[in-house]
């Protein structure tokens, strides 16, 4: 194989079924389930939007995951080597592309463990006070803001350089000793953590109403397209498809395995969680609203930045045991967050070993080092929340539906190796895929996505 690292030792190779589906799983419960879909459901619709939100997950998000398994498990290489194999220079240029969006997204993803991991410390003397916007903006996020102060420090500085120790230690221990090891002893510890504070939520007066509220359908959402929108994007970023993740984890699978099935375990167990995240937060916010004597309606800050770091800690200071709540609440967001990053740390590391030919340490230590250096300068200043906005806008939005079309296209269209990938996956698999998933694949979803994603720029140009 010519140009090809062959310097490089055989692929490392999950220890099994379990292992892979717990990694997979740690990659896709992240932010994203907390933080993310709980806000967006409610303003989509509510219970309602559970319809768009199921079509979403059937007709493209499980069959691009499946696109996805295929062509790391048939071309055995992390996403540019891979897509490289599958479909040539313009291949390997998507999955470069991939690669780079990982990088942007590694960036802010640090930033917000590190603040998480700084409140799960706050937690213990509910150190935000009473105005807790007025202190993350001001008082944390201004010392953020003057890096050379003493603040910067303890603050900022120390949460984040510890964050990407942990990472990096656990990337530069393998597939099996770190990644593997680390999601295996994390995921069990996060449900356990994550269902003991929606039990105890659901028994704070004005939990019922709030979950209600959640639920409440508004079947007139569904007939605005933005919804529908809304709940495909929702699904991507929360499934982790079509940033190279999946290519890449899949890649160390062994030879005979069962994609589809350990896909299914996947694809339903986030949801899972998303759904039961999404049920923790509105009983906790249905709790404030009945304290504050205001609806639901009229709180603000509920997804993202906004909700986890000053909504969240308002509520928790004025629970019975709240700085129990707060700890397991910042603690899950953080490990929940961990696996995420690093399994989009992972592609950057595979991509760039297959390429150059490193070791696994060179290539942890070299770019991973770059990284933690350019995520401590961006986020020692206030532009920091800005720029995350940004990123975050862009690579999801743009980024990662661009990449899932052009997947699509190339692999099914140019250079029509669906029927190839569609019988990869159904030889070994429980569950077998053939028409439908083609249909789906090479029509439906790009179909979809690409009047997504021509709104979306449009949206952001006008
Ligand atoms: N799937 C993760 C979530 O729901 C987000 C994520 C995106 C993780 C990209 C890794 C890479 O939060």
């Amino acid at each position: 194989a010519h140009g090809e690292a062959t310097a490089v030792p055989e692929r490392e190779q999950w220890s099994g079924q379990i292992g892979f589906i717990l990694s997979a799983l740690g990659s896709a419960v992240g932010l994203g389930n907390i933080w993310r879909f709980p806000g967006v459901a409610y303003e989509s619709g509510g219970g309602a939007f559970l319809i768009p939100y199921l079509v979403a997950l059937v007709t493209a998000g499980i069959p691009i995951l499946f696109l996805d398994y295929a062509i790391g498990h048939r071309f055995r290489g992390s996403a540019p080597l891979a897509l490289r194999r599958l479909g040539g220079r313009l291949g390997e240029g998507l999955g470069w592309f991939q690669v780079l969006i990982s990088v942007f997204i590694a960036i802010y993803y640090t930033a917000v463990l590190a603040w998480s991991s700084s409140y799960f410390v706050f937690s213990w003397d509910l150190r935000w006070g009473d105005d807790t916007t007025a202190f993350f903006t001001g008082e944390y996020l201004r010392a953020a803001g003057e890096p050379f102060t003493l603040d910067y420090v303890p603050a900022v500085a120390i949460p984040l350089v510890i964050m990407w120790v942990i990472t990096l230690g656990i990337l530069a221990a393998g597939v099996v000793k770190g990644v593997q090891r680390a999601n295996v002893i994390i995921i069990p510890l996060l449900v356990v953590a994550f269902v003991a504070i929606v039990i105890y939520a659901l028994t704070l007066p004005g939990a019922a109403q709030g979950v209600n509220e959640f639920f409440t359908p508004d079947f007139a959402a569904l007939a605005d397209p933005n919804v529908w929108i809304a709940a495909y994007s929702q699904i991507f970023f929360s499934l982790s498809v079509a940033f190279g993740i999946m290519i890449t984890f899949a890649s160390y699978r062994k030879r005979r395995s069962n994609m589809t099935g350990a896909g299914l375990v996947v694809a339903f167990g986030n949801s899972s969680f998303e759904i039961l995240a999404g049920i923790g937060v509105f009983a906790t916010l249905g709790f404030f609203a009945f304290q504050q004597g205001v609806e639901i309606g009229d709180l603000e800050g509920l997804t993202g930045v906004g909700l986890a770091f000053m909504t969240v800690p308002a509520i928790v200071s004025e629970m019975p045991g709240g700085a129990w709540v707060g700890a397991l609440f910042f603690g899950s967001l953080t490990l929940a967050g961990l696996t995420s990053l690093i399994s989009i740390l992972e592609v950057i590391i595979a991509a760039l070993r297959d390429k150059f030919a490193l070791t696994r340490a060179q290539a942890v230590l070299g770019f991973g080092g770059i990284l933690a250096v350019v995520s401590l300068v961006l986020f020692g200043s206030t532009s920091g929340l800005t720029a995350l906005d940004t990123i975050d806008n862009w690579a999801n939005n743009i980024g990662i539906v661009g990449s899932a079309v052009a997947m699509a296209v190339i692999v099914l269209w140019v250079r029509r190796r669906g029927r190839e990938l569609a019988r990869h996956l159904s030889a070994v698999s429980t569950f077998r895929v053939g028409r439908t998933w083609l249909l789906f694949t090479s029509i439906l979803a790009p179909a979809v996505l690409a009047y997504m994603l021509v709104t979306k720029i449009i949206d952001l140009l006008v």
